[in-house]
Parts: C-alpha cells; sequence; structure tokens
C-alpha cells in the first residue's frame, strides 16, 4: 500500500441489490452517477449485471456512454433532458431519456431517430419535472410523434428520508396525475432508498436506488443492519514523531497539544476526498482502537493522537470501515456528521486518482 486502498466489496453489493430486489418486488434500477458513488462506475455496472440488474440511471450522457460501453443489452436512463445538440448520440448509444418541457419533446419527435422517453412529473420537488396541471397534454404530444415511445412516468421525492407525511402527498399528487391515462405497459418510477423502505404502492413497479445498493441507509423507517456498506478506506501510518504539550501541529496550528503526545501521520487528505472539516470532531482507527484527528486535514496527509499505542510505521489505518477485530467502525454517516454534509457528499467525493481501488470478495 503506497498512499491508501479503497476496498470494494462485491459480495456486499451483490447483498444489497438482493434485499432491495426482495423488499421491493420491483425492477431495480441502480443509481450509478457521479462514479457510482465514488464506487467506480464500471465496477458498479459489471456487478449489478452479473447479480441480475437490467437498469442503470446517470445523469451525463458521458456516464451513459460509459455504461454501455459495458453492455448493449442493458438498459440506461438519462435522469434529465440533455441539451437538444446531444441528440445523435441519445439515439445512437440506444438511451432512454427524461422528458418534461414540451421545446424538448417537440425536438426529439421532429429528427428521423428513434427515442424512448420517460415523462416526469413535479409532485413537490420542483428542481425538474413537468407541473401535474401540462402533463395529460405533453403525454399526448408524446403519443402523437411516432419515433417516441413513451416506456415510462416517473417524479422524485425530496423528503423521502425525513418525512413519511410529505412523500405520500407526493405520491397522491402522482397518482391522481396519472389517473386519467393509460399506463399499462409502461414503467412507472418514483421511489429512492429511502422511501423504498416504506413506500409499497402497487402502481409503482421500478425503484431508483443509490445509496442504499451501496450500503447505507437514510430511512426514516430503519433496515436495521441489512444493508451492507460497500465501500472501505485503508491507509498506512506513514510517520510517527513526540511532539510536547503546549505544541500544536499541522496548518492553522489549530488545536493545542495538552498533554506530552504520540502522534501519527497517514498519507490520506482532501485531495482524495477525504473532507477538510473531519478536524477537530474525526477519527480513525488504528490496531482496534479510535485516534482522534489532532491538526487540520491537508491536501494529502491527515495528523492523529495515537499516545497510547504501540504502532510502527506502515501499521494500518482505517478511515472508512471496520477495525481488524470488528468491534469498531467509522461509517458515512459519521464522516458526513463531522463535516455537517450529506453521505452523498462524501461518497461522490471520493477519488481514486491516488487511493488504489481493490475489490475483495467478502
Ligand atoms: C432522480 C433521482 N432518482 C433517484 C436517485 C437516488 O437517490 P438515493 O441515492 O437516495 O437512492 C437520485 C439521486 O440523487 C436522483 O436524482
Amino acid at each position: 500500500m503506497d498512499r491508501g486502498n479503497i476496498y470494494v466489496s462485491k459480495k456486499n453489493l451483490e447483498h444489497n441489490l438482493d434485499y432491495l430486489r426482495n423488499i421491493t418486488s420491483k425492477e431495480l434500477c441502480v443509481v450509478v452517477k457521479a462514479n457510482a458513488y465514488g464506487h467506480d462506475i464500471g465496477w458498479t455496472v459489471r456487478t449489478a449485471i452479473s447479480s441480475g440488474v437490467n437498469w442503470f440511471a446517470v445523469a451525463a450522457i458521458d456516464e451513459a456512454i460509459l455504461v454501455r460501453s459495458i453492455s448493449d443489452d442493458i438498459r440506461i436512463l438519462l435522469l434529465s433532458e440533455p441539451t437538444s445538440t446531444e441528440l445523435e448520440k441519445l439515439a445512437f448509444y440506444n438511451i432512454d431519456t427524461t422528458v418534461y418541457n414540451q421545446k424538448f419533446i417537440e425536438d426529439l419527435g421532429n429528427t428521423k431517430d428513434s427515442f424512448k422517453v420517460h415523462l416526469k412529473i413535479d409532485t413537490g420537488m420542483h428542481r425538474l419535472g413537468c407541473s401535474p396541471e401540462k402533463f395529460e397534454a405533453l403525454y399526448t404530444k408524446i403519443l402523437s410523434f411516432k419515433n417516441l415511445s413513451l416506456e415510462g412516468v416517473c417524479t422524485h421525492f425530496p423528503v423521502a428520508d425525513t418525512d413519511t407525511e410529505q412523500t405520500s402527498q407526493s405520491i397522491e399528487i402522482f397518482k391522481k396525475t396519472l389517473s386519467n391515462v393509460n399506463t399499462d405497459n409502461l414503467l412507472v418510477h418514483a421511489d429512492n432508498s429511502a422511501s423504498t423502505t416504506y413506500n409499497n404502492e402497487k402502481i409503482f413497479n421500478m425503484t431508483r436506488v443509490g445509496l442504499s445498493a451501496y450500503g447505507y441507509s437514510v430511512s426514516p423507517v430503519s433496515t436495521g443492519d441489512k444493508l451492507k456498506p460497500v465501500m472501505e478506506i485503508k491507509t498506512r501510518i506513514s510517520n510517527i514523531q513526540h511532539r510536547k504539550k503546549g505544541e500544536a501541529v499541522s496548518y492553522g496550528k489549530a488545536h493545542t497539544l495538552e498533554k506530552d503526545s504520540l502522534i501519527a501521520t497517514a498519507p490520506i487528505g482532501y485531495g482524495d476526498g477525504y473532507p477538510w472539516n473531519s478536524f477537530p470532531e474525526g477519527k480513525v482507527i488504528v490496531n482496534n482502537q479510535f485516534c482522534k484527528l489532532i491538526g487540520r486535514v491537508t491536501m494529502d496527509q491527515i495528523l492523529f493522537d495515537v499516545s497510547n499505542l504501540e504502532i510502527e510505521i506502515d501499521d494500518e489505518v482505517t478511515v472508512l470501515g471496520t477495525s481488524l477485530d470488528k468491534s469498531l467502525s467509522i461509517s458515512i454517516k459519521d464522516i458526513a456528521e463531522w463535516n455537517n454534509t450529506i453521505e452523498w457528499e462524501i461518497l461522490t467525493n471520493i477519488k481514486d486518482n491516488r487511493l488504489i481501488r481493490i475489490e475483495i470478495d467478502n
């Protein structure tokens, strides 16, 4: 190990997909945008295909093209309308696209290529999607073009991870909006990781899962320990130093030592996606013990207190994941809390340009 390894567990990803398939009894569409939430889009798609997944969702055409290079047999859903200059690529790479603007639908309809589309309704997120009032007109417009195939209708929930009541309201708006049109043979999809755990509406037949596929629960309804984190990050001790009471380490000298201390350094930093705000609350695990960060996170290094430990250069440091004896762990949720942010942001920032990504079987 030079600087550190990102371990991705095939078994855990497969386990999560099986679990989600069982609790939803729906087609799974695995969300692999932003490098599969930092897990490596190629690895994730290949692993998911081998465990029976047929649908993948992305945010960008280039992500879709990358996914298409892995298999011609799977379906790929672009979650937003691209610019009209990208239409050839959409058709060439056989990418399903989400639509919600009349102008974009007309642009698609007025080309010679064929397109598969999913009409998105805004049921409260107010980010993308047509209003419920405009839905029927757009639905009819899509059907009027011979080269457009309406494959699905969808929406997206703004507070699925915090508010089941409001999510139920969105579901009601969605159902009411669809009530006057024929949805037979269409994919009807709205659920994300959180709502998947409590929404049992029969009308939905596909669910778009991101975070939960990677092993993290964000729902107000607990999934216990059913989901298993796919990623672990380990680095190594690269330097050990005795520092005196009253001294301070790292940029800004942000923390003054209250006693003589043994301080270790490990070669990982915000340049690898380990976030700067992890200090002062953050910790790592060495020799099955938590060690507090003891100075600011830098681009390439972190420092932590190992005063009570017998350690050597190259000893393993767990930044994310479980200790060797499995008694302690640091989760993405922990790192997100230290940084006052959300799990999605931490994961999508993890970079493998200096850390080595390794697939593990367990
Ligand atoms: C439209 C859409 N659907 C589904 C998801 C998956 O969300 P989650 O990671 O919470 O499962 C996302 C994630 O950002 C999204 O933007």
